[in-house]
């Protein structure tokens, strides 16, 4: 079966320095423009590399810019200037606002989308300071994200993709920029797999191929299938509705020497290859199109753990697992129905009512499992769950739930530094009558009375199976699709997750 690869190979974004700048390497040189630069466009506040060169180039900014009366320098507005200079053909004059962390991601963006898929070679003067360069290069390479022949820029030849080499000392930040992009490139591309070539054993065998890339002896990988899954009666329930070839478990490890006594962080993420609803067949239909993005969770869960071990010498000191809960929710003869009775892994039994909500019965067996077997400090999963949040938070914000206010600061504060924001919800315990049934310990949709807050009452059955657990649920239903191809994201999976995990990690 064929392997997950986008069209557009990964942009290289590197470093360009003073002193190892050759100017003859470039075919694009990206300027920036400041708010207010423009009524005095000899000021501008740009680097001396940036004004030598431009001295160099005998260009007079003056000139230019009188080429565009209706500048502002606000982020993102972006002029383009055709010169022919040996292989040097374009500047581009790129507005960077007040040069904040997010004008700088828009000014990425700007600059990636119009030189994507063109072969340019880019010299990227844009960042002033360190703290704005990740955020900047890695919306270079997300912008960048191509999936199908048929979005990518019809120029008639195979896209190539540009690189980037951005002027100053910012090695740190852009290593680590390129391996958070590469982790959410890596996701974005299992997402936008059809299902039907995208089942929990393909999950499994893209999760191996990616385990043996990296070659990294901390890493490991476990897949259970068949009979190794009967305690597992949510996946199984779930996953039996599609038996050819049946759910997986699929259990990445970074156990690096010397790592017994680290921190241990459990991330447990929903990997539905395709959402029918099942019996409760999804309604309106136009809704079940997207549903080969329901393993999004399980997706951004294993990038995290591969993104730790290629941080290599400079990864943070934890011990990170990803349980990927792969199944199909399929409409077939041998479905789970509503009004059945499953016990999860550790025994907790659950009648199932809307077969549509089989995320929760997959996560609660992850959950479990961790908390019995795994002995996590921190128990996360991470999931398109509900559309409720997305009704109540849009696409932007992840929809999270703990009780421990420290690490929601501590996550809330991770998103917001790396561009992918969460908003905190209430477990509000009023509801949990709702979970009440008559034939078993807890029926599973929360339906009576039915409360609606349908994502609160989501994450309260699952809370029920993390134990005492230091338990983290990110509902990422909103955020893990774009409806179009804007900012950047590609319309389809967008990869979030990937870089507020990471982040986080980082600071345990
Ligand atoms: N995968 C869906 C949730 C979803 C909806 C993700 C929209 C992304 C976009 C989930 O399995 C589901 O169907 N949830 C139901 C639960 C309900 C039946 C209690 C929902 O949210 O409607
Ligand atoms: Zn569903
Ligand atoms: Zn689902």
């Amino acid at each position: 079966m064929s392997t997950s690869r986008s069209l557009n190979a990964f942009p290289v974004v590197s470093i360009a320095t003073e002193k190892t700048l050759k100017l003859s390497n470039f075919t694009a040189i990206a300027i920036p423009v400041k708010s207010g630069d423009l009524a005095e466009p000899a000021e501008l506040q740009i680097s001396k590399a940036l004004h030598k060169i431009a001295k160099d180039l005998n260009l007079s900014f003056e000139d230019i810019f009188k080429n565009w009366p209706d500048a502002t320098g606000k982020a993102g507005e972006l002029f383009e200037y055709p010169v022919s200079i040996g292989e040097l053909k374009r500047i581009y004059f790129v507005g960077i606002g007040s040069a904040s962390s997010d004008d700088l991601r828009k000014s990425a963006i700007a600059l990636a989308r119009k030189v994507k898929s063109s072969g340019s070679r880019v010299l990227d003067g844009l960042v002033t300071n360190s703290n704005t360069a990740t955020n900047h290069a890695i919306a270079l390479i997300l912008a960048s994200y191509i999936w199908n022949e048929k979005t990518a820029p019809k120029s008639g030849k195979k896209p190539q993709p540009a690189s980037f080499a951005i002027l100053g000392n910012f090695s740190d930040e852009i290593d680590f920029a390129n391996i958070l992009a590469k982790g959410v490139w890596q996701t974005r591309d299992l997402i936008h797999t059809p299902a039907n070539v995208k089942n929990p054993l393909w999950m499994a065998n893209q999760a191996k191929n990616l385990v043996n890339e990296i070659s990294n002896a901390a890493l490991s990988i476990k897949v259970k299938s068949g009979s190794e899954l009967k305690e597992f009666g949510g996946l199984l329930a779930v996953g039996n509705s599609s038996p050819k070839p049946g759910p997986r478990l699929i259990e990445v490890a970074y156990t690096p020497r010397g790592s017994a006594n680290w921190p241990h962080v459990v991330i447990v993420g929903k990997g539905i290859t395709f959402d029918t609803g099942g019996v409760s067949l999804k309604r309106p239909y136009e809704f079940m199109v997207g549903m080969k993005s329901d393993m999004s969770g399980a997706a951004a869960a294993l990038a995290t753990v591969l993104n730790i071990a290629h941080l290599g010498k400079s990864a943070p000191k934890v011990r990170v697992t990803a349980l990927l809960m792969c199944a199909e929710n399929s409409l077939s003869a041998t479905s789970q129905r509503p009004s059945d009775v499953i016990k999860h892994y550790g025994g907790t039994t659950v009648e199932v009512i809307n077969t549509d909500a089989e995320g929760r019965l997959v996560l609660a067996d992850g959950l479990a499992y961790a908390d019995a077997k795994l002995d996590p400090d921190y128990l996360i999963d991470i999931a398109t769950l509900t559309g409720a949040a997305t009704l109540g938070l849009g696409r932007t914000h992840a929809a999270m739930y703990t009780r421990d206010d420290r690490l929601a600061a501590q996550i809330y504060k991770a998103g917001e530094e790396i561009g992918e924001r969460v908003w905190r919800m209430p477990l509000i315990d009023d509801y949990k009558v709702a979970l009440a049934s008559e034939v078993a310990d807890f029926n599973h949709t929360a339906e009576k009375p039915d409360f609606n807050g349908g994502s609160v009452t989501a994450a309260l059955f699952l809370e029920h199976f993390a134990g005492e657990r230091n338990w983290v649920h990110l509902d990422i239903a909103g955020p893990a699709r774009s409806e179009s191809d804007s900012g950047e994201n590609p319309k389809g999976g967008t990869g979030y997750g990937v870089r507020v995990l990471t982040n986080w990690l980082t600071t345990l």
